[in-house]
């Protein structure tokens, strides 16, 4: 493919081709040296239209750790605040000859669409409830180090799954690497239709969780409620936050994840959080970027040696 847009236009040995190239790009980020040429000469441009933190942070750090020249447009200071549209926007960018877009944007298929109107590669960061592909690739990645292997896990996505892209993105990549996939969350929160992605689902956590390798917790996602059903942080806490005693159910090994922004006290204890010898969000953390530097390099060698020699 020439862009990254979703897991659900990878096949498995292309997923296991950017997690194989993202493990050297682990090992160059902990080297003193941390910089390779890969995409020197190169210019990506960063366009968030809704917040974020660890997604644009390692974007712009995998950029310059591969020699690109990289922008981070502020996109509240840019003229679509003038009433520009968003193809406006990226037809404008493109005519500046960029080699790689990367987009945030608040509505689902937004991504998709930029990626008709320009030349250079786009890669999605986050569109609406849509998908968040490297988000899913770094969960794969973080899990293949904790567990050893990609396949036949039981994996538990607990909580808001309905305005979760990072669920649908996950539900898609651990199928299609032939784990088990549990959902667990109120059915205010899950999206109709769920049952035909092969998933099993539970609204009762210890049920849920029992003997899962992975837990895997989402946020409140109230910017996407739409004026829907919003629960109460607290009676959220009570029944589906994770705690000492509900990952009592899991496997004694399994591991904890969350793609952050993290509630604390909402959707997961604080303390399971910051357990070393449980939680590997800081390891997510650390995956993000070498994940982005692999996904932007085999994009880029796809682009110059044609799609059929190079997967991805
Ligand atoms: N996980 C994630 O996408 O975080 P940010 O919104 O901070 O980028």
């Amino acid at each position: 493919a020439r862009h990254l847009l979703g897991i659900e236009h990878l096949a498995p040995d292309e997923i296991t081709d950017v997690l194989d190239l993202a493990e050297d790009y682990v090992g160059l980020n902990r080297s003193g040296t941390k910089h390779s040429d890969a995409l020197a000469g190169l210019t990506q441009v960063n366009m968030f239209f809704e917040a974020s933190t660890r997604t644009q942070a390692s974007f712009e750090l995998a950029g310059k750790r591969l020699g690109a020249d990289v922008m981070s447009m502020a996109m509240q200071a840019s003229s679509v605040k003038k009433g520009e549209t968003l193809i406006d926007t990226a037809l404008t960018l493109n005519a500046m000859h960029p080699d790689i877009l990367v987009v945030r944007h608040p509505q689902s298929g937004a991504v998709d669409l930029l990626a008709e109107k320009v030349n250079c590669a786009v890669l999605n960061a986050g569109d609406g409830r849509h998908e968040h592909p490297t988000q899913a690739l770094l969960d794969a990645l973080t899990i293949r180090r904790a567990r050893g292997r990609l396949h036949r896990l039981s994996i538990a996505i607990c909580g808001d799954i309905a305005h979760s892209r990072v669920a649908r993105s996950n539900i898609m990549l651990l199928g299609k690497m032939e784990n088990r996939v549990r959902l667990i969350g109120p059915p205010t929160l899950m999206p109709a239709g769920i049952g035909e992605f092969g998933v099993e689902v539970f609204d009762d956590m210890r049920e849920g969780l029992a003997g899962v390798d992975v837990v895997m917790m989402l946020r409140l996602q109230k910017e996407r409620m739409d004026g829907g059903f919003i629960p109460s942080e607290r009676e959220f806490y009570h029944r589906y936050g994770l705690d000492a005693e509900k990952l009592s159910h899991a496997k004694d090994d399994a591991i904890v994840m969350h793609p952050g922004p993290m509630n604390r006290g909402v959707e997961i204890d604080g303390t399971i959080a910051d357990d070393i010898n449980r939680s590997v969000i800081q390891e997510q953390v650390e995956m993000g970027v070498a994940l982005r530097m692999a996904a932007m390099d085999l994009l880029m060698r796809v682009r110059r040696a044609g799609p059929r020699e190079v997967a991805i």
